[in-house]
């Protein structure tokens, strides 16, 4: 599988159009995975569960393939790998699945979750309500990078410890969590270690089997798969992760998440996948050199500009940056013509303050003149230039 020639509409090269940097928030649907759908919202409509007829023949067929093309792009096997709604179901589904489990099992018996302050909201808030239900919660704290440290997790571990959460690749700062160490150390102490991949996997190359992760989160509509879709991995084996349903119903997803499948979104995430792996090893090297000459370019063109994140171990498309003295509130009239994303926004009323920020040391100020800047798949030379130029001239 190859890269598209097709461009999507949206991320347009003419010289006045707005430039999306905001793909951690999301891709656009690659054409080529467009146009695999689109025979499964046709003439393809069946539903799998339809086991009397070739309509639910053939989407049962297009679902077992899709499922092999995202079990191949992290290294499980096809039947780990269960089908969602997006990351958010998979990662509230990993802390309730378990928790209702182990309740099921031992009503009486205490319940210790691990993870950190600067998880994605789904994970923060899905934790806060398993506390309210009883769990006891640790949210450690990352260093100044934004990685959890092997020592802190280490002295956090009690005898009823059953499960850490830690996210893969932070969604605001790109800093990459280690792992395949902190699975080591799950390991070691008997513990299921479930990890929020959802900007990690297809742009970083991942074996769950053999890194030991018990349970994974991710999502279609970061990998240039669509919105709507996502997958939990459950390992299979050594040790056999048992968790309830978070979903009842039907029992699709062999009994494990009801629910009729959602066969296109399945059938364009099975084809993002399969063209992440294939692409992977050039398009992260393209992007990580796109993201320096980002960098470069915006530390000639803005004094004091400062990188949030790890220097060394992050994602290949992100840039989080702080300028001092420039609050994005002030800033994103002039930004107009960019797709960025800002560490602190106004929700319903009230200013909310990026928590991973935050979490890595920055003070209110600091994160309020926050920017994230991600690049993805149609990026280019041009448009980073570009975007340099256009941010430069907002600070005025
Ligand atoms: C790290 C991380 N986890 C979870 C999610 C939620 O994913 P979804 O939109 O598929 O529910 C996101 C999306 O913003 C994310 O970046």
């Amino acid at each position: 599988m190859e890269l598209s020639s097709e461009r999507p509409m949206g991320t347009s090269l003419q010289h006045d159009k707005p430039i999306y940097l905001d793909y951690n928030a999301t891709t656009p649907v690659d054409p080529q995975v467009y146009h695999a759908m689109e025979p499964y919202f046709k003439e393809y409509f069946g539903n799998p569960a339809s086991a009397a007829h070739q309509w639910g023949w053939i989407a049962e067929n297009a679902a077992t393939k899709a499922r092999g093309q995202v079990a191949s792009l992290i290294g499980a096997k096809s039947m780990e790998v269960f089908f969602t709604s997006g990351a958010t179901e998979a990662n509230n589904w990993a802390i309730f699945g378990l928790l209702t489990k182990l309740r099921e099992e031992n009503p009486t018996a205490p319940i210790h979750f691990i993870t950190s302050t600067i998880e994605h909201s789904s994970i923060m808030k899905a934790m806060a309500a398993a506390e309210k239900m009883g769990a006891e919660v640790d949210f450690l704290p990352v260093n100044s990078y934004g990685q959890v440290e092997l020592e802190t997790i280490r002295k956090a571990i009690k005898p009823h410890t059953k499960l850490m959460s830690f996210i893969w690749v932070n969604n605001e700062i790109g800093t990459i969590n280690p792992i395949p160490e902190i699975a080591k150390i799950a390991k070691e102490n008997k513990i299921y270690l479930h990890t929020d991949a959802t900007q990690a996997a297809g742009k970083i190359p991942m074996n769950v089997t053999e890194m030991g992760v018990d349970l994974m989160s991710f999502s279609g509509h970061k990998i240039y798969g669509p919105k709507g879709v996502g997958a939990l991995y459950i390992r299979g084996k050594d040790p056999k992760v048992q968790l309830n349903p978070l979903l009842h119903g039907g029992g699709q997803e062999r009994g494990l998440r009801s629910g009729s499948l959602n066969v296109p979104g399945i059938v364009g995430m099975g084809v993002a996948a399969e063209i992440c792996q294939a692409t992977m090893a050039e398009e992260c090297k393209r992007l990580r050199e796109l993201r320096d000459l980002f960098w470069q370019t915006l530390q000639e063109k803005i004094p004091g500009i400062r990188m949030n994140g790890h220097p060394t171990e992050r994602a290949s498309n992100l840039l989080n940056i702080t300028l001092p003295g420039y609050k994005t509130e002030g800033l994103l009239p002039r930004l107009q013509k960019l797709g960025v994303s800002t560490g602190s926004a106004c929700g319903t009323g009230a200013m909310v303050v990026s928590h991973v920020l935050r979490g890595i040391g920055l003070s209110v100020d600091e994160v309020q003149c926050s920017i994230r800047l991600s690049l993805g798949r149609w990026s280019n030379e041009e448009e980073v230039l570009r975007a340099a130029e256009i941010l430069k001239n907002a600070l005025h």
